[in-house]
């Protein structure tokens, strides 16, 4: 079943029109990566469906059109959304910044539950349970900007540039994890990433994005198989 449907998508910051076209679908339970250069519109597209600039085209949630609805509703849906630059609450300390995610929620033990569920995928998100957002390393900031989202329990999950600014081993242990929720907790995944070698350790399919516009869709397997994807994404 497809979870997530986005049809000649367009998007605008004011009078500039930097989307002209997006087209992708994402299975339910299905991780789909979204892949471009710099400036080719990877973030607006999550933007667009997370409803935080303005859009055309039809993007369809579990059956429903969501274009145009409000960010706070799209996350009431079961959409959640860890922005490029991770966004966690640097004043709050990190159990807070996850009680925060959690805050449409009213099963308290279930809230619990998922707080020990996401301190053993990142572990070292225990041991600076108490410190703020703002103490936190760039690797632990990004760990709690991912347990902050899961805390909500969504559906689909819309993750941008994980790895951006992390060491490499850093990096490859938040996709570990980010693997290892996504195989336990079945949620879907839209997934940006630059480092293509980590998108597609996680996704089963791609979309590639050339100013604005969906260029080619293909499995994990025939992108990687392709010499332009190799030569543009994959460092040969
Ligand atoms: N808030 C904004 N206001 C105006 N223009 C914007 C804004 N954010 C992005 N843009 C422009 O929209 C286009 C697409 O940007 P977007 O951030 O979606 O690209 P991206 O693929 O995520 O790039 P990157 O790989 O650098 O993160 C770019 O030309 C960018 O300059
Ligand atoms: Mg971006």
């Amino acid at each position: 079943m497809t979870l997530l449907e986005l049809e000649g998508v367009t998007a605008s910051y004011g009078p500039v029109q930097v989307l002209g076209g997006v087209s992708l679908s994402v299975p339910d339970g299905g991780a789909v990566g979204i892949l471009g250069a710099n400036g080719a519109g990877k973030t607006t597209t999550l933007r667009a469906i997370s409803g935080t600039v303005r859009t055309g085209g039809r993007i369809v949630y579990d059956g429903r059109d969501i274009r145009g609805m409000r960010p706070d509703r799209v996350a009431a849906l079961g959409i959640a959304h860890v922005p490029e630059g991770r966004g966690t609450l640097g004043a709050l300390t990190v159990h807070e910044n996850l009680r925060v995610g959690a805050y449409l929620r009213k099963d308290r033990k279930g809230i619990a539950t998922d707080i020990d569920y996401c301190l053993a995928l990142f572990p070292q998100l225990q041991n600076r349970i108490r410190s703020n957002g703002s103490a936190l390393s760039g690797g632990e900031q990004q760990m709690l900007a991912i347990a902050r989202a899961f805390m909500s329990r969504p559906r689909l999950l819309l993750l941008d540039e994980a790895s951006l600014g992390l060491a490499p081993g850093t990096a490859k242990s938040v996709y570990e994890a980010i693997r290892r929720l996504r195989k336990e907790s079945g949620i879907a995944m839209l997934v940006v990433e630059q480092n293509a070698n980590l998108a597609f350790s996680l996704v089963d399919s791609a979309t590639v994005l050339e100013t604005g516009r969906t260029v080619l869709t293909g499995s994990s397997a025939e992108l990687k198989g392709m010499d332009e994807i190799r030569r543009a994404y994959l460092g040969g």
